[in-house]
């Protein structure tokens, strides 16, 4: 998959998407459809966005004991999506059953890619150690869960750009590094705790870069995309 820009459509409804994309009907993206959207629109958002031409993540975070994982991915598999996930905290079995759901529910074409989420970055150490009951500092687990990740056959993890040198080292050279948290210099921040531009995402190695509210909330999201694609293709502005 060709290192592309993906937009978190953190709406409630297919109205407010095709507001939202009104512009871009000439500039075909790479989408992430969240479980807010879809658990309200289902899968006509994904018919929708896939006959205007654009490619999709589908980003339901899926956690259950492995045969439900399995038989749920593949319905996903169905939807021909082009990126699907999974909590690694649900272990190798899981995993690996999702990857097999997957290949089961892909009767044309490629499967879905599969990454999964590491810790999710609203976890911090306190609540690693004193709710989680994981003694092991939060990089140390997030390279762990990387390389269980790697080792159940999945194509790669979310993580933040932070994160991306340390599990280049660790993981074999094709593993996706996905990374939100992206923010252009003079943006707000939001609730983001640890942002990075798109061209340190690039130089730091990260295979894809997730932006929402940068270009969601931006006054022209369309001018906006365009200059985060430009830095994060290097081309210099
Ligand atoms: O608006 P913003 O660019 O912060 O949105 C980032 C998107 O990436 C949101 O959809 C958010 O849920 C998602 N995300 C994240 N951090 C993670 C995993 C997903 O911000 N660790």
């Amino acid at each position: 998959m060709q290192h592309p820009i993906i937009i978190a459509l953190d709406y409630q409804s297919l109205d407010d998407v095709k507001a939202f994309l009104s512009p871009f009907k000439e500039e075909k993206v790479f989408v992430k459809v969240g479980m807010e959207l879809f658990y309200k629109e289902g899968p006509t958002i994904v018919h929708y966005l896939k006959e205007e031409g654009h490619r999709i993540f589908l980003d339901l975070k899926l956690h259950d004991i492995p045969n439900t994982v399995k038989q749920a991915m593949k319905s996903l598999a169905s939807l021909q999506v082009d990126l699907v996930n999974v909590h690694a905290a649900g272990g190798k079995q899981m995993m690996e059953a999702a990857l097999e759901g997957l290949e089961a529910g892909t009767k044309r074409g490629s499967r879905p890619s599969l990454i999964a989420v590491t810790q999710l970055t609203s976890t911090n150490e306190k609540i690693l150690h004193e709710e989680l009951l994981i003694n092991q500092s939060l990089s140390s687990t997030v390279q762990s869960y990387a390389k269980l990740t790697e080792v159940a056959g999945l194509d790669g993890v979310v993580c933040s750009v932070h994160e991306v040198p340390m599990l280049k080292k660790v993981c074999k050279d094709t593993f996706l590094t996905v990374t939100p948290g992206i923010r252009l210099v003079e943006d707000s921040k939001d609730d983001q705790a640890r942002i990075a531009t798109p061209d340190e995402a690039k130089k730091a190695g990260a295979s894809m870069i997730v932006v929402g509210r940068s270009i969601t909330k931006s006054s022209n999201p369309l001018e906006k995309y365009k200059k985060m694609k430009d830095l994060w293709e290097g081309i210099t502005i």
